[in-house]
């Protein structure tokens, strides 16, 4: 081996790692003795909860495996990798590409020539990256079309492709909120065709490298089956699709985490104070068709509003959601709403995100201020309510039929 050449090479990889100049890394043409390692490596740099990153993405076989590394490391990985597994590596930096090839006669040979790609991350790191990128083969977007084989999102599926991954983004953050080192269980409800789920499957278990158990309810017997379909496809065995009705779905396990994605009308609600009766950790909802509301409400203060059928039924999604969030404050979960995806994309973009904090039943004056906060919520909630001149809610009949809410009437 051609010992300057690999010093060089060692210090233009270290030099634009630490200048963040490095766009891409693409390891290829395996030595004939190395079975063991995948066909071709990618790697690109990520933001990580704000820290810059590189991800390996390696295709082994059908499987993609995703593994997060420091520069440091990934230097040292890339190296070694070289050395031992694969005859060429391709370096793209801002300022120059570099392709790096062991030569039978003479050993390493380094060819530099202007840049070819631009940098996504910006040196501060303030662009925003994709958990599932796009150009990198995922199994589970090629299987349900929105990927082609060679990893490129199409172009007619760009917008679900985006959901996906802000769905993912918004799991993330709840991940510190989940057992560190158990099976995860998860319920989604309203499955679907599924995308979401299998998406959430892909994040937990071949980014986080996490066991899990997943249930996806749908009482679409149709979708059911061809989720299966896709699940045997693509031997995944650990998610469990079953047609039921939500408001009849018995559970004796726990659950870590729940979800309901655009769950028609009060399906949401059933979701929502079934989950809190199991107690689970974090509770995640796009509510979508909330027609429950719409006409009852009835304030002739608020006539202005109510009297405009557009303002009417959104004012009346809007209330229902705010009902649901305030419902799950006062069972003791931690609630944001927050923007699921922009406007442009979809109008169901309202996402109900619960994090369990307290217990949920009045706890008798042992801890004042969260008595006194539980009493706050439900007097706003109550006041609501009457603002809104509404008799009847689902999620508060619901969590009232599941013995979930008993100090206060409505
Ligand atoms: C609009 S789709 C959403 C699918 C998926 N969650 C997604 O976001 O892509 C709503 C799904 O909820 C299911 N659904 C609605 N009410 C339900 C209920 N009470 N029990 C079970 N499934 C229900 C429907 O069959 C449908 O498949």
């Amino acid at each position: 081996m051609n010992d300057t050449n690999q010093n060089q090479f060692e210090e233009i990889l270290k030099q634009s790692l630490s200048k963040n100049s490095c766009i891409k890394i693409v390891l290829s043409k395996k030595r004939p003795n190395s079975d063991q390692v995948a066909s071709k490596i990618n790697i690109r740099p990520i933001e990580l909860k704000g820290n810059l990153c590189y991800q390996k993405t390696s295709q082994v076989q059908k499987q993609t495996i995703h593994e997060n590394f420091s520069s440091v490391e990934i230097a040292n990985n890339v190296l070694d990798l070289f050395e031992n597994h694969y005859l060429n590596c391709h370096l793209f930096t801002t300022e120059s590409d570099y392709e790096i090839r062991h030569k039978k006669k003479d050993g390493i040979h380094i060819n530099q020539s202007k840049p070819t790609l631009k940098q996504s991350i910006e040196p501060h790191n303030k662009t925003r990256q994709y958990i599932i990128p796009d150009e990198t083969p995922c199994q589970f977007l090629i299987e349900v079309g929105i990927m082609t084989t060679d990893g490129k999102v199409r172009k007619s599926r760009y917008s679900k492709f985006r959901q996906i991954n802000r769905y993912l983004e918004l799991v993330s953050d709840t991940v510190p909120s989940l057992p560190e080192n158990e099976t995860i269980r998860v319920i989604d409800f309203g499955c679907g065709k599924s995308y979401l789920t299998f998406a959430l499957h892909y994040y937990l278990t071949e980014i986080l490298s996490r066991k899990v158990q997943i249930i996806g309810l749908d009482w679409n017997e149709h979708v059911i089956r061809e989720c299966e379909k896709i699940a045997n496809k693509l031997n995944i065995t650990d998610i469990h699709f079953q047609t039921g009705d939500i408001g009849h779905f018995k559970n004796s396990d726990p659950v870590h985490l729940a979800v309901s994605l655009h769950a028609c009308d009060t399906a949401t609600d059933l979701a929502l104070a079934h989950a809190i009766s199991w107690k689970t950790d974090v509770i995640l909802a796009v509510p979508c068709c909330q027609h429950e509301l719409f006409s009852q409400i009835s304030h002739s203060a608020q006539s202005p509003i109510l009297d405009h059928g557009i303002m009417r039924e959104r004012y009346s999604s809007l209330a229902t959601d705010a009902l649901r969030a305030s419902l799950m404050e006062i069972c003791g979960y931690n609630t944001q709403v927050i923007e699921f995806i922009d406007m442009e994309h979809t109008a169901k973009n309202v996402l109900i995100r619960s994090i369990r904090s307290r217990p949920i039943q009045n706890d008798g004056g042992e801890n004042d201020s969260l008595t006194q906060k539980k009493e706050a919520d439900v007097a706003n909630y109550q006041e609501f309510k009457a603002l809104l001149g509404i008799e009847t809610f689902a999620m508060e009949r619901e969590l009232r039929k599941l013995d979930q809410i008993d100090s206060f009437s409505g």
